[in-house]
């Protein structure tokens, strides 16, 4: 019997644990991700940011980088994730008095080697500009949208059923408008993940598929195959980068 995203144990997810496990030390495949999100955003926005841009992170969970990626660009960012204790993670982060834990501060070191970012205040813009909901990938249905956006080991990394991943990647795509540009990253095979006690499901993917997954909705398409392993059950990491077309994605 194969693990669908209702099955696990999503309620019982545990931020700290997730994040000293991946990004209390920063890891280089990380940072390499970081450097060509920024790249690619900055290229994107290169002849001038439109008004008003709002960005979105699918399934942020206890990962910072993605929206902090977007911060330059955007007026809004809505950082959407289905776990409880995500959601309160997330909250934390935003309300905090102090701002978001110094953790980040590696990833933001990364981003602010360019212009873009330098001119920004990291930990008050975030304040500021990103708010957190409880919503399922599952069910956005392009009702809403966004101008930018990023979805980081989510449509791979919550379900073994190869329609629920096939379902994300297309859900993703139709929150964003025509143009938007976007960022999405895959762990590459993964038989799954353990989180504290916790075992959670993954969808083995590799980069045909991601490129297969994606081409219909994007275009200027990157697939970057990274061939670094950060745990025994994976072979890599799968990024894409590109903008969305204005092809229905309508699951
Ligand atoms: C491997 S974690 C990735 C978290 C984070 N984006 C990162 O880059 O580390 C998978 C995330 O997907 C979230 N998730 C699982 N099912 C979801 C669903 N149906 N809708 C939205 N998020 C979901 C989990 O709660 C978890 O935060």
């Amino acid at each position: 019997m194969m693990d669908r995203n209702a099955d696990a144990p999503w309620s019982k997810f545990d931020p700290e644990v997730y994040v000293d496990l991946n990004y209390r030390t920063p890891l280089e495949v990380d940072l390499l991700i970081v450097r060509l999100l920024r790249d690619h955003f900055g290229r994107c926005f290169a002849r001038g940011v439109p008004d008003a841009v709002r960005g979105v992170d699918v399934g942020a969970g206890a990962n910072l980088y993605p929206a902090l990626s977007m911060l330059p660009w955007c007026e809004k960012i809505l950082l959407l994730e289905y776990a409880v204790p995500n959601v309160e993670y997330l909250e934390r982060q935003v309300t905090g008095p102090e701002g978001y834990d110094v953790v980040w501060d590696a990833f933001w070191e990364v981003l602010r080697e360019a212009p873009a970012y330098r001119e920004v205040e990291p930990r008050n813009r975030f304040g500021e500009i990103v708010r957190v909901e409880r919503a399922n990938l599952l069910d956005l249905d392009g009702q809403r949208r966004w101008d930018l956006g990023t979805m980081f080991f989510v449509a791979d990394s919550m379900s073994e059923c190869p329609d629920e991943f096939q379902r994300g990647v297309r859900c993703f795509m139709d929150v964003l408008n025509d143009g938007a540009p976007f960022a999405a990253a895959f762990m590459k095979e993964s038989l799954g993940y353990q989180v504290g006690d916790h075992r959670y499901p993954a969808y083995r993917v590799n980069a045909d598929q991601v490129q297969d997954g994606l081409e219909k909705f994007a275009e200027e398409l990157e697939i970057h195959d990274l061939h670094h392993m950060v745990r025994p059950g994976h072979e890599g990491m799968i990024l894409a980068l590109g903008r969305r077309n204005s092809e229905v994605a309508a699951p």
